[in-house]
């Protein structure tokens, strides 16, 4: 099959670059001119484990291509999917589908023969049939289908999720576009992954709907998490006591300061404003939203709090700046609460992340940088863990307590066990379990 992927960014190039891998002839297309020299000469622009090898082997391999021009590719292309941004759109929290139609209008000036126009870009109920119209409108007796596929990556695991999902969700209105659709995920079908067809409209609000019950489980697991401050319980133990049970499951049940990223922040907050001009409110997610915006915003108590009631001209020791690990993605990362937080009330922050520095730089101000885990907690007054990256699971405990002027760990992500922070005479304070 030859696919052309509009979009570079993380959904367009780890998608393209797995189609190659599948075997079909991709061409990805983005208007960026830097940024196709860039992925010409072999650099990939976002971090994510194990894509740049996937993209050297495929261009190598002469299946995966990067171009400029849409003309170039799109008239032999049987599949063309729409993967561009649909940010938040400023001050009503829509879904900004301007880019989504930019894409619609320049595929129908330039596509020949029948061709599938697949949207992977997450996009509210209704948006396939509107790119359906602007292409129709503009070429009235072209042939071709507009398909939902949304795509249900992680950052940090896209690859693994790409190519062993848990299912795949087609939205399909015709059987000749079912055809190529099963063509393109072949591969899975042969794995025998479960393919969902169904109509356009159901897809667009399946992606909706999973990331929105994801983003509840966590806000859920998190209030519990307070609860069991209260009463002495211990979160982890809630969580895979409900989580054996097999309608519960015992993924995304882990408490944290919030989540954040470039979906769940953005797609909770669409599904909300759909629901609401529907006139079918989704008072659940509304709350869900509601409580994680505050969520974020209470941290940085935890951290005033354990120092006894104020950090003013304290140093804090940040471990973690990125939402997730394995990314450099610091898009609504509760450190961006969590950092100006602290400084308003008077503390120094020194910080260290694995991959995520750079992007902090440019959101926030006056942070002192360093270049690992120890260094950072020279001389602070204590250390708060933001993100779970690996390099902070098996820190050093006696270096540890050593290096802090006062031993005092915030854990905000539970990767100590509060029994091996007293043995070492650390004060240690997590999330939702007895200290
Ligand atoms: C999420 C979904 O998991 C993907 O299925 C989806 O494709 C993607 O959004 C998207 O719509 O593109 P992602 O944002 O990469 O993926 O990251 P997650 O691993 O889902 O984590 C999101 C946030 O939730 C992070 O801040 C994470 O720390 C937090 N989280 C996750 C928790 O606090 N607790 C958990 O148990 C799991």
């Amino acid at each position: 099959m030859r696919v052309t992927m509009i979009g570079t960014g993380y959904v367009g190039l780890v998608s393209g670059a797995c189609f190659a891998d599948f075997g079909h002839d991709v061409v990805c297309v983005d208007k960026d001119e830097s940024k196709i020299a860039k992925l010409e000469a072999g650099e990939i622009p976002i971090f994510e484990p194990g894509l740049e090898g996937l993209v050297a082997e495929n261009v190598k391999a002469g299946r995966l291509s990067f171009s400029r021009d849409l003309a170039a590719s799109t008239p032999n292309a049987d599949a063309v999917f729409i993967a561009v941004g649909t940010p938040s759109r400023r001050g009503d929290g829509f879904a900004d589908l301007s880019y989504v139609y930019k894409a619609a209008e320049e595929i129908a000036e330039v596509m020949d023969g029948y061709t599938v126009i697949v949207n992977k870009s997450t996009v509210p109920v209704g948006t396939g049939q509107e790119v359906e119209d602007i292409i129709r409108k503009a070429r009235p007796d072209a042939e071709f289908s507009v398909v939902s596929n949304p795509e249900f990556l992680r950052e940090g695991a896209a690859i693994n999720d790409f190519k062993h999902p848990d299912r795949v969700v087609v939205g399909v209105e015709d059987e000749r576009a079912v055809k190529v659709m099963r063509e393109i995920y072949r591969p899975l079908f042969l794995n025998e992954t479960p393919i969902v067809f169904t109509n356009r409209a159901t897809s667009e609000l399946i992606k909706y709907a999973a990331n929105a019950f994801l983003a509840t489980k966590i806000t859920f697991i998190n209030e519990m998490a307070d609860l069991c401050e209260k009463v002495g319980a211990n979160v982890q133990e809630v969580a895979r006591g409900i989580g054996l049970d097999g309608r519960i499951g015992g993924k995304f049940l882990h408490a944290g300061p919030g989540y954040g990223g470039s979906c769940f922040p953005k797609d909770t907050l669409a599904l909300v404003r759909t629901a609401q001009s529907s006139g079918a409110p989704a008072r659940i997610v509304e709350t869900v939203v509601e409580i994680n915006d505050s969520r974020k915003k209470r941290m940085a108590d935890r951290v005033i709090a354990a120092c006894g009631g104020s950090i003013e001209g304290k140093t804090i020791a940040v471990l973690g700046l990125t939402f997730k690990p394995n990314t450099d993605d610091m898009r609504d990362s509760p450190s961006l609460d969590i950092v100006p937080a602290l400084q308003k009330a008077g503390a120094k922050v020194r910080a260290f992340d694995p991959a995520g520095m750079k992007e902090a730089e440019a959101l926030m101000s006056d942070i002192d940088y360093t270049e690992g885990p120890y260094q950072t907690l020279e001389g602070a007054d204590a250390v708060v863990i933001i993100t779970e990256w690996d390099e902070f699971r098996a820190l050093d405990l006696e270096r540890v307590k050593s290096l802090l002027k006062a031993p005092i760990m915030v854990d905000l992500r539970n990767i100590y066990r509060p029994a091996e922070m007293a043995e070492a005479g650390i004060q240690y304070y997590s999330i939702g379990r007895p200290s």
